[in-house]
């Protein structure tokens, strides 16, 4: 496969005053399935995630943790590390905020905004939410808090600004002339009236604690945690170095980030770029917020929700499967284990799995495990089936590019249901003695059928999509998007070998609880 177009995604980098939640798994895999899929698609990715570890609220959790904040981050960085590894992540780089290349990447990018008059020292008198890592105004505060419902503090000190009030119409402008830059269609508008109400300039150094990045030229200064934090994005392309991934990979294609965090992507980093005269990011997705049977997710009421339990009770593709089915990407969603229980037994146990099984059996029974080739005439019910499932990866890809990857898999398992209604009414398993032949084409087409869709659930499913191509014996080489439509067809005229698998072994086990009881 030849890989010629990048591809730079990334999640945002996330705090590490506190173990990984559901949310971060959400963010990340969202971004993984992405990767995953421009990677089948021949694209050349650059998958970025990691840890932001300055700023007053990591410092105050180091500090309640009796430990040195380096030291805090060293060690709670590694959970998030962690994480990855159990879900699967694919990430191509992790980045930490507290590296020696990031301290330089972020004080080239002050100098940047200095050498071109763009910052400025004055004295910062206001309101601050330290959970946030925000600075708000009197008139935003709601019955004394931060709109997040976050307490504030009030901060009086000297500080640098950067102009962000100069940057309204330039960033209105932008956003007219690149409508795909913030997503979706409701977050726009939010982020346009916000831009519309006018802008402040930004206070974008604290002098009241000292965990950041120091402000070039005056160490009495460290950076705003956000300035330090969105510069990661350019850290990793080695962009003060003029590095060649900063030349292949920058302006990102995409930056995925949650709801919370869209004002800071959408507004003050494409500001900073602009004053920097750095190009901007093609797009900005913002999607929503888990909450745990109704209720917001908080420490406080202690239903956070753990991913490594949810891989542990449910399984990695099934958790996988589910955080991308249920809710549609851009939503908040509710997580009800009732609901994961049912989208296990029911998408992946019967609808793919049954599929799978009942076909690949009747493969080893019937016809002594050897593949059927591809039949050379097609029954109309034949060509309905191999035309839906040849003309997938077109829907599935401009879904993908929406970042509606519930839209995604809907469209799949359209075609898994129509598999399944073929197989019924087909029945191949009483054409044995009545016509071995028909049965041979029907459980080729199937077999067609579930390959394709093997190859396009490799994305959500790597593991489980793996196991499936093994047993349908599609080679590594096979298993990428050139081989999807009639490209990779098996036993077809391109592939002669006989090939016999072996006895099948499913692939979607059902989910029993304790009791001993399916869903
Ligand atoms: N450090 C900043 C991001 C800097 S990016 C240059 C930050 N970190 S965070 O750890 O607080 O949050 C990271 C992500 O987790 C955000 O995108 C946020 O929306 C997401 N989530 C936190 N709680 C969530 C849910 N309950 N549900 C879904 N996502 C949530 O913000």
């Amino acid at each position: 496969m030849t890989m010629t177009k990048p591809y730079y995604l990334t999640t945002p980098i996330y705090y590490v005053n506190d173990k990984p939640h559901i949310g971060h798994a959400y963010t990340t895999l969202a971004c993984d399935l992405l990767a995953r899929f421009k990677r089948l698609d021949g694209f050349d990715v650059m998958f970025l995630t990691g840890t932001d570890e300055h700023g007053q609220k990591v410092q105050e959790a180091a500090d309640k943790a009796g430990i040195d904040p380096r030291s805090f981050t060293d060690s709670v960085s590694q959970n998030f590390r962690h994480l990855l590894g159990v879900m699967n992540f694919s990430n191509d780089q992790f980045i930490r905020t507290t590296e020696a290349r990031h301290y330089a990447s972020s004080q080239a990018l002050w100098t940047r905004l200095q050498e071109r008059g763009h910052i400025r020292l004055d004295k910062y008198a206001g309101w601050y939410s330290v959970r946030d890592e925000a600075f708000f105004t009197e008139t935003e505060l709601v019955d004394g808090k931060a709109p997040t419902g976050a307490p504030v503090e009030w901060v009086e000190e000297p500080s640098y600004f950067f102009d962000l009030s100069k940057w309204q119409q330039p960033l209105l402008d932008f956003y007219e002339e690149n409508p795909n830059f913030i997503a979706p269609e409701g977050r726009k508008k939010e982020v346009i009236s916000f831009v519309s109400g006018g802008l402040k300039d930004l206070s974008v150094s604290r002098t009241t604690f000292d965990w950041g990045v120091p402000v070039p030229g005056d160490d009495g200064h460290v950076m705003y945690v956000w300035l330090d934090a969105l510069t990661n994005y350019l850290t990793a392309l080695d962009w003060h170095e003029d590095g060649d991934d900063f030349k292949k990979f920058w302006p990102a294609n995409l930056h995925v980030v949650g709801k919370d965090i869209l004002r800071f992507h959408a507004v003050y980093w494409p500001a900073f770029l602009m004053a920097a005269e750095l190009p901007l990011p093609a797009r900005v997705f913002a999607h929503g917020w888990w909450t745990n049977e109704g209720e917001k997710i908080s420490k406080s009421l202690g239903n956070v929700i753990d991913p490594l339990k949810l891989v542990e009770e449910y399984g990695l593709d099934q958790t996988r499967y589910f955080l991308m089915r249920e809710v549609p990407f851009g939503r908040d969603g509710d997580f009800v284990p009732d609901q994961m229980i049912q989208r296990i037994n029911s998408d992946l146990a019967n609808d793919i799995g049954n599929l799978a099984q009942r076909t690949l059996s009747l493969v080893f029974k019937n016809l002594d495990g050897q593949m059927p080739a591809f039949p050379k005439q097609l029954q109309p019910e034949d060509v309905a089936l191999i035309k839906a499932t040849d003309s997938l990866l077109d829907a599935v890809r401009s879904e993908m590019d929406k970042q509606a990857f519930h839209e995604v898999l809907r469209l799949i398992w359209d075609v898994i249901t129509k598999a399944n209604r073929y197989i019924d009414q087909a029945a191949p398993w009483a054409l044995k003695k009545t016509d071995p032949a028909r049965m041979a084409d029907v459980l080729a087409i199937l077999l067609e059928t579930i390959r394709q869709v093997a190859i396009l659930i490799q994305p959500v499913m790597p593991g489980s999509a793996a196991r499936l191509l093994d047993q349908l014996l599609i080679e590594e080489g096979m298993r990428d998007f050139t081989s999807l439509g009639s490209a990779g067809r098996m036993q077809g005229d391109n592939d002669t070998s006989p090939k016999t698998i072996s006895k099948p072994e499913g692939v979607f086990p059902r989910y029993v609880d304790e009791s001993g009881e399916g869903a």
